[in-house]
């Protein structure tokens, strides 16, 4: 199969009408192309991934490609916290939190979150994305209307498309165009609620909050921001992207996971008191799903305090971020409005981007390529994100490899 026809299809399963409900697997052929080409950018397993460097298929390569922001996941403290818990409290709650799930360290957990980010309460979730459909099911009813920026996380669109009130969208960090969809939503009726990333996971710009809020505000509307990547690497302490903005106040609803910069998996939201208990009451992912297990509640307290009593390592991946940055915009990629560890590598076309990828992960550099529908059509890119725990000389050696590359794929000059 040719590069083009591939790339049309774009591993989209098959649209089959067939009375067998298997026929649209046995149709999908697209990945299976895409092996033989050797231009299958997903599941790829890692031997390992403790930090930096990583190994796949017997090869270290540098990981430009992971979401642990700060390193934490190796941090022996981190890594014991989780061992310990294991041996004092065993591998699963083996229930949802309603029921037998609940233990000390769970609520120990919402306390010491609702401080960081600055909230009166807490509630944690098994993952991020549960989280996000829990919130968003629990506050939507069937009058409500929830407002999601075009570039949200797909567990916020899911969690919107599961709740029962109605959806609609604003283009990416356009006001006029928030605005005008507001209005809109008010005519109406019912609540609203506006849905943002903090740092938005692809392109790695933030929302920009201190003109977001004011018309949240002047539309009677609620404020969730999705602070998945900015918990941990911007603002204060790593508090976020509203600490970082000052506006911790305006935002209603705050929302953290703990599969990056905290070194484990789970989720939270964070926000008023009785708003969380109502969650707690009506949030069917976390009231119909076993909660999170001690090993990784212990791994994001351990994480919590390294972050608390360690700022360096915020102000390390800072630097990085901002050597990575320059790196590229001075060789002339496209890197789009990054401004914090997320630093998107746009290319625009797939194949080229397919191809940027795989001669980079050749040569020792490991990236996340994103094509359509994870970014819109005619923006696929490549998307890198550093850690504290890069050395400058990884970061040096990528982006020699990142110009040598570029230049014979003709992506910069
Ligand atoms: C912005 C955003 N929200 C939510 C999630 C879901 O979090 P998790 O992977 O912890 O379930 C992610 C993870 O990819 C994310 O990037």
């Amino acid at each position: 199969m040719e590069l083009t026809e591939l790339l049309e299809r774009r591993f989209q399963t098959a649209e089959t009408v067939d009375a067998d409900i298997f026929a649209k697997a046995h149709a999908f052929d697209s990945a299976d192309a895409a092996r033989a080409l050797g231009l299958y950018p997903y599941f790829l397993p890692l031997e390992n991934n403790d930090g930096p460097v990583a190994r796949l298929q017997g090869r270290q390569v540098i990981m430009l490609g992971s979401n642990n922001y700060l390193g934490l996941t190796a941090d022996p403290r981190v890594r014991e916290a989780a061992a310990q818990a294991a041996r004092a409290l065993g591998t699963s709650c083996t229930g949802s939190r309603l029921l037998n799930g609940t233990f000390c360290v769970h609520e120990r957990l919402e306390e010491r979150l609702a401080a960081f980010v600055g909230k009166e309460a807490a509630l944690v979730f098994a993952t991020g994305y549960q989280t996000n459909l829990g919130v968003l099911t629990a506050l939507l009813g069937e009058h409500d209307t929830a407002v999601l920026d075009w570039h949200d996380h797909a567990s916020l669109l899911d969690g919107a498309r599961l709740a029962r009130g109605r959806l609609v969208r604003f283009r990416h960090n356009d006001l006029a165009d928030l605005e005008r969809v507001l209005a809109e939503a008010r005519q109406h009726g019912g609540g609203i609620l506006v849905v943002v990333d903090g740092l938005y996971s692809m392109e790695g710009d933030l929302a920009p909050l201190p003109e977001i809020a004011p018309l949240v505000r002047a539309a009677g509307a609620r404020l969730f921001v999705d602070d998945a990547h900015g918990l941990g690497t911007v603002g204060p302490g790593g508090r976020g992207t509203a600490a970082h903005y000052g506006l911790t106040d305006q935002v209603d609803l705050i929302m953290g996971t703990f599969s990056k910069s905290f070194a484990s998996v789970g989720g939270f939201v964070a926000g008023p008191a009785r708003v969380i208990d109502y969650i707690r009451h009506f949030g069917r992912p976390m009231l119909f799903s076993a909660s999170l297990p001690p090993p990784n509640v212990a791994a994001v307290d351990a994480a919590l305090t390294v972050l608390l009593e360690e700022p360096e390592r915020l102000e390390r991946l800072h630097a990085n971020a901002a050597m990575w940055r320059a790196g590229l915009r001075a060789m002339g990629f496209e890197i789009g409005r990054a401004e914090g560890p997320i630093v998107p590598v746009i290319v625009g076309d797939e194949a080229r981007t397919l191809w940027l990828w795989r001669s980079l992960l050749d040569a020792g550099v490991y990236t996340n390529c994103v094509l359509y529908p994870a970014v819109p059509r005619n923006r696929a890119l490549l998307r890198t994100s550093v850690m504290a725990t890069h050395e400058p000389a990884h970061l040096a050696r990528a982006l020699e490899l990142f110009e040598t590359v570029g230049r014979g794929l003709g992506i910069i000059g």
